[in-house]
């Protein structure tokens, strides 16, 4: 087990395997990053239901273009331009969850709810990391604080609708239905090779079926205290 604290004056001196996974780490999440941006700007922001919702839309998108913009930093900095994945069309985007298009505001709480809840886990991993520079982007509150917010915001809208009742809370399972399998398979396989060298080389704090059981559980919990469905963990899903 790797357990030094490097700088980025130590990059270069690294092993060329952790170079790599710094490297693909740090695309990666830039991608997911402004990948939800992309998803739901476009019809979400003008078709919101109140001048605040609106105004959530926007501020959540800013969150992520900034959170985009330290990654993007980061990857900058040991030589990884990842400009390319702010224009490059969804259908490219490295992680399943951030290919399609959002177009409905169940859709975009349940967005909040289960996949900016991924992104949390996926944040949190990089606490304490070897790589200080990445360590630090988590570690300062800002960012991880943004993005409870995003999760509270559509966790709770989710839990509105819910508690409605009727047609709103079908839209609502509808949503769940479509999202559930996206989240789940965003962890990768369980059986990963190279989430075993993440966490070897100190990128990561837990492995991918770890994190997804954990996330499981909570929200399998959610899901019930609002009186929904749990869906089939095996619809669906890409990998397990
Ligand atoms: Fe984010
Ligand atoms: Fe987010």
């Amino acid at each position: 087990m790797f357990n030094e604290k490097l700088e980025l004056k130590d990059f270069e001196k690294q092993d060329p395997e952790y170079q790599d996974l710094l490297r693909r780490v740090l695309a990666i999440q830039a991608d997911c990053e402004i990948g939800g941006p992309n998803l739901y700007v476009k019809d979400i922001l003008p078709n919101a239901p109140t001048k605040v919702d609106q105004l959530i839309v926007a501020r959540t998108a800013a969150e992520e273009m900034d959170h985009y913009r330290k990654m993007a930093k980061c990857a900058g900095d040991i030589g990884v331009d990842v400009s390319y994945v702010l224009s490059w069309p969804n259908q490219k985007r490295y992680v399943e969850a951030f290919r399609g298009q959002i177009t409905t505001w169940e859709d975009f709480a349940v967005f909040g709810f289960l996949i900016d809840r991924v992104g949390r886990y996926q944040l949190e991993e990089f606490i304490g990391a070897s790589y200080q520079p990445l360590a630090r982007i988590v570690e300062d509150p800002q960012v991880i604080r943004e993005e409870e917010g995003h999760i509270d915001f559509g966790t709770n809208k989710a839990a509105e609708f819910a508690a409605k009742g009727g047609e709103a809370k079908e839209r609502i399972q509808g949503a769940v239905d479509r999202w559930y399998a996206k989240g789940l398979d965003m962890f990768g396989r369980s059986e990963s090779k190279r989430s075993e060298r993440y966490m070897y080389w100190g990128l990561k704090r837990r492995t991918n079926g770890e994190a997804r059981r954990q996330y499981t559980e909570e929200v399998n919990g959610l899901l019930k205290q609002m009186g929904l469905q749990i869906p089939d963990p095996n619809k669906g899903r890409l990998y397990t």
